[in-house]
């Protein structure tokens, strides 16, 4: 069984469309995990575009929900982690003109930072995990960084996938990295630009523990409702 992480960042995004408090990613959270999530994601932005600070303190303040942080690689942002204390955090490459997080972390230009937060991260119980490229030589850098996870950026097979493109080379890279991660002792999780038919796809794969998934799940609400889409999600997992 995978287990489903939900990202909420786009019930805020509604949220601030309006600049009023309507819908609440705090109730959203509650609601995700009661239609079955397995965790809740969101994201801290350094722009702070959907997630505020005020939804991490809430969030992160019923214990009950097992809360995954994505946050940049950035001292400041680690300490407002650290005063809210979520049970796993993600670290993601950021840029402000981005629509999206557009690829996995560079590990060779930020390792020392990098080290450095994991060991804070390690040091308060907190379980981290980077967003790479599906790349051993990005696994093998993770390993060495000493990070539990990694989450691997799965935006290039869920284009190929939607549009119908071959596919199979993209999924043999993440075949093979997940293989490796595992014999590394490193837990593997995939997200990014996930919709139905590519969770079915990399369901497939032996070693995947964990999806995070937003975007697709926030925009089919609109039409099915957050319980079912999950729903469906959760079957595909199993
Ligand atoms: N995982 C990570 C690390 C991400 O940065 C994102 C996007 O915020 C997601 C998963 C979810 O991606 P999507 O919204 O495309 O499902």
């Amino acid at each position: 069984m995978i287990r489903l992480g939900v990202n909420i960042d786009h019930i805020a995004t509604i949220r601030n469309a309006r600049g009023e408090d309507h819908p609440d990613p705090y109730k959203a959270a509650i609601y995700a995990m009661k239609c079955g999530a397995d965790s809740i994601t969101i994201h801290l932005r350094e722009d702070r575009r959907h997630i505020k600070d005020f939804d991490l303190k809430k969030i992160s303040s019923n214990k009950k929900i097992p809360l995954n942080l994505e946050m940049a690689a950035d001292l400041k942002i680690l300490k407002i982690a650290l005063k809210n204390k979520p049970n796993f955090i993600c670290l993601v490459p950021e840029k402000r003109n981005e629509i999206t997080t557009e690829g996995g972390l560079n590990l060779n230009n930020n390792n020392i930072k990098i080290k450095k937060i994991i060991n804070v991260l390690n040091n308060n119980k907190i379980r981290t995990s980077l967003f790479i490229n599906p790349s051993t030589k990005d696994v093998r850098l993770s390993k060495d960084l000493n990070a539990d996870c990694i989450e691997i950026h799965t935006g290039r097979i869920s284009n190929l996938i939607k549009k119908n493109k071959f596919y199979k080379s993209e999924l043999r890279k993440i075949i093979k990295v997940v293989r490796y991660a595992n014999n590394l002792g490193i837990e593997v999780h995939a997200g990014h630009g996930m919709d139905y038919k590519t969770a079915k796809i990399l369901s497939k794969i032996k070693g995947i523990k964990e999806f995070n998934i937003g975007h697709f799940i926030i925009g089919e609400s609109v039409f099915f409702g957050l319980k079912k889409t999950i729903k469906v999600f959760k079957s595909i997992c199993r």
